[in-house]
């Protein structure tokens, strides 16, 4: 079992505004192991730049306690560490920003370079550092370039860069894609992923696309209002998700719905015969749904017309949905379901024929 690396426990933070009292983080507790890409998923206001800033260290929690490696941070609603240490400890947590917050009077590699300047490296190795940093990020060939003069994809590079230039054991990415293309998007998060493998970097990605956290993160946590609704592996999130908030947030990466929109406008759904079911299926970790549809032809003489199929392999397991239309004998039809259902494979009855 890996070790943790961030451990939150009952963190509550509230802001105090003239006469209002927002309570922007609510109770959440969260473990995340080193070496995990973590997501954390919500709505704009749901909480979650508030609560990385306590992982970063730029916010105490009004309670709760905050572990970052070995060492307690935060606790009591103070803060637990000495100045110093908490310097250096900040210096191991890195971050990157939506907007990239690169310094546009400087060059890439002066942008990466201005990360180490309470570094003890010396003047050469300082140079010889950032040049590995902009080859490591793919950008060693726009090192004298500006920020200006650099696309999105390669300002968010030069932030990653940045980021590393302390050696951090942690990177905390608050919607670092988000002003970014779906081409470039998946580059960087490729990147993000070489980077975990390479250096076992723990990742803690800030999103609000369900995508980003299927393509690359390995736990995700969904926040709402302030409070951590559902925790689990993408797999089981993605799987069978429990929460309304999430289901929802599940559906913008899966396209069913778009599915669902088109599959209802063909005259097998619209006039639907009698004696069938339009059902949807869902599984995770059958090799395939077919040996399933196969075999209650054989048993029931219930056929199975596919009108929609989608696969996807989360976690190196194959996690399905489809949409098909059950046809038979009303018995065979209701044995046909019940052996559907005892294989594991969830079964939601979308139309019945009239
Ligand atoms: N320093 C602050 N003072 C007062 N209220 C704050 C402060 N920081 C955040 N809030 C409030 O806390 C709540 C959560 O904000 P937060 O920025 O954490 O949300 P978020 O999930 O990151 O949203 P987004 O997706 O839009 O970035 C909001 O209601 C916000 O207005
Ligand atoms: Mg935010």
């Amino acid at each position: 079992m890996s070790k943790t690396m961030i451990h939150l426990e009952h963190i509550d933070i509230t802001f105090h505004q003239k006469k209002r009292v927002i309570e922007a983080v609510k109770d959440v507790s969260i473990e995340i192991k080193e070496g995990d890409i973590y997501g954390i998923v919500g709505y704009s206001g749901a909480g979650k730049s508030t609560l990385v800033r306590v992982i970063n260290l730029l916010q105490v929690p009004t309670s709760g306690k905050v572990t970052i490696g070995d060492d307690v941070t935060f606790g009591d609603g103070k803060v637990q560490l000495a100045g110093a240490r908490l310097r250096h400890k900040r210096q191991k947590i890195g971050m990157i920003f939506q907007h990239f917050n690169l310094m546009a009077q400087k060059t890439a590699r002066q942008n990466v370079a201005f990360a180490l300047r309470h570094s003890d490296l010396s003047k050469e190795e300082r140079v010889k550092k950032v040049e590995e940093l902009l080859e490591l990020v793919g950008l060693a060939d726009r090192a004298d370039n500006y920020p200006a003069q650099l696309s999105g994809g390669q300002k968010q590079r030069v932030a990653i860069a940045r980021a590393l230039a302390n050696d951090p054991e942690i990177l905390i990415s608050d919607e670092s894609t988000s002003a970014l293309d779906p081409k470039t998007t998946k580059q960087i998060l490729t990147l993000l992923q070489d980077l975990n493998r390479k250096l076992g970097l723990t990742i803690v990605m800030i999103t609000h696309e369900m995508q980003i956290v299927k393509d690359i993160c390995h736990r995700v946590a969904v926040m709402q209002s302030g409070q951590l609704i559902e925790e689990g592996s993408v797999l089981q999130i993605f799987s069978k998700p429990q929460e309304p908030l999430t289901q929802e947030f599940i559906k913008t990466a899966t396209g069913i719905d778009e599915a669902l929109i088109k599959i209802e406008k063909q005259d097998i759904v619209k006039q639907l015969p009698s004696n069938s079911l339009l059902v949807q299926l869902k599984y995770a970790g059958h090799s395939t749904d077919e040996p399933i549809l196969n075999d209650i032809y054989k048993r029931f003489e219930v056929t199975a017309n596919i009108l929609y199929g989608n696969i996807e392999i989360l976690d190196n397991t194959p996690v399905g949905e489809m949409v098909v239309v059950l046809s038979g004998g009303t018995g065979a039809l209701a044995a046909a379901q019940d052996a559907i259902t005892s294989s594991g494979i969830e079964l939601t009855v979308l139309k019945r024929g009239a």
